[in-house]
């Protein structure tokens, strides 16, 4: 039987089904390339384009292959648009997951692992943050994970479909042997925006605020390899495969590093200076957040091999370097 990868052509979902191919494991891509890449679809997957959206379109990928689970990916991930333009939220990640498990109760697939995120949580209550704290989202993209989630657990209870939650940290890195990586538009992550200075396409890298009650005055992160987070949905198939019971998880890593400290490191890694600018702070942004990440390790088994945010920079390095223009060039 084949794992359906909704947003296989994204980010974590291109990384991930790598791993699953790598383990054996028959792959099926669903993606409407609105934010995925095309040059990031692995070969050998056959692959739908088209939208989760679209229920006939679901449901014909069911009636053509054997679907044991879906791994969902396909949402929109920007937390500041999310403020401007909630009802793109809404529609794609909310309406997305209600057509998705429609299509796979009619069809009896019963298996979900889905791409949840540490926004739900929003301004933490204390750090390292617990599974079990309180979920209060600061935008419109946190909030639509959470309902997501949600919509999971009723639809679980209703019609007996198990699903893992997994509540990313700082998705970060890039493959080791740099032929996938991260190619946003607009980009608005740290990492890749601090590596466009070397890359001489972009004169520096604005610090959003330093004044948060913080060593160095600037927000703190957990960072967690993309390799990693992809490794955690197969520890996820497997419990899930094993009976497990329907669940949440965070990934992070369970260190923060600061702004000040990743663009260090980012110095350290290209060898070059890094020219910085100092700003206001940005809208939203939580002042710590970093995750207590014990019970996935416990609980899924899930061993992240990335512990140094040299090495993650330095993976990331690797693919912008050789793809200063993404997957344009
Ligand atoms: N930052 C800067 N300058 C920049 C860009 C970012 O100082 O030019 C700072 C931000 O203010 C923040 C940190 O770098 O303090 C990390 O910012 P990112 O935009 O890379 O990541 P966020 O922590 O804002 O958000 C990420 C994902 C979200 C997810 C969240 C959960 O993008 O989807 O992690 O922790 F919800």
């Amino acid at each position: 039987m084949a794992i359906l990868v909704c947003g296989g052509a994204g980010y974590i979902g291109s990384h991930t089904v790598r791993q699953l191919l790598e383990a054996g494991e028959e792959v099926v891509i669903a993606d409407n390339l609105s934010t995925g890449h095309r040059a990031a679809l692995s070969p050998a997957v056959k692959f739908y384009e088209c939208d989760i959206r679209d229920k006939d379109v679901l449901k014909k990928i069911f009636a053509e292959n054997k679907i044991e689970a879906v791994f969902h990916f396909a949402a929109y991930i920007e937390a500041g648009e999310s403020v401007i333009k909630p009802l793109k939220y809404f529609n794609n990640n909310v309406y997305g997951m209600q057509v998705l498990l429609e299509a796979m109760t009619e069809c009896g697939v019963d298996k979900i692992i889905f791409s949840s995120s540490a926004a739900v949580y929003g301004e933490p209550e204390r750090i390292p943050i617990d599974e079990g704290d309180k979920t209060f989202p600061t935008n419109p993209y946190g909030e639509t994970k959470l309902i997501m989630e949600t919509i999971m657990r009723w639809v679980g209870a209703a019609h007996g479909v198990r699903y893992v939650s997994l509540r990313y940290f700082n998705a970060s890195g890039a493959i080791e042997d740099g032929s996938i990586g991260e190619d946003h538009h607009p980009e608005t992550h740290l990492i890749p925006l601090i590596l466009q200075v070397p890359l001489g396409k972009r004169d520096h890298i604005t610090i959003f605020g330093t004044d948060y009650p913080t060593p160095d005055g600037t927000c703190i992160r957990d960072y967690i390899h993309v390799v990693d987070l992809a490794s955690a949905h197969l520890c996820a198939l497997n419990y899930l495969r094993g009976g497990g019971e329907s669940n949440h998880f965070n990934l992070g890593s369970g260190s923060g590093f600061s702004v000040k400290q990743i663009i260090d490191a980012a110095q350290k890694v290209t060898g070059q200076k890094i020219k910085t600018e100092l700003g206001d702070r940005r809208a939203g942004d939580p002042a710590r957040l970093v995750a207590s990440g014990d019970k996935a390790r416990k609980i899924l088994a899930w061993a992240p091999r990335f512990d140094d945010v040299e090495k993650i920079i330095a993976t990331a390095w690797n693919w912008h370097r050789t793809h200063p223009k993404g997957y344009d060039d």
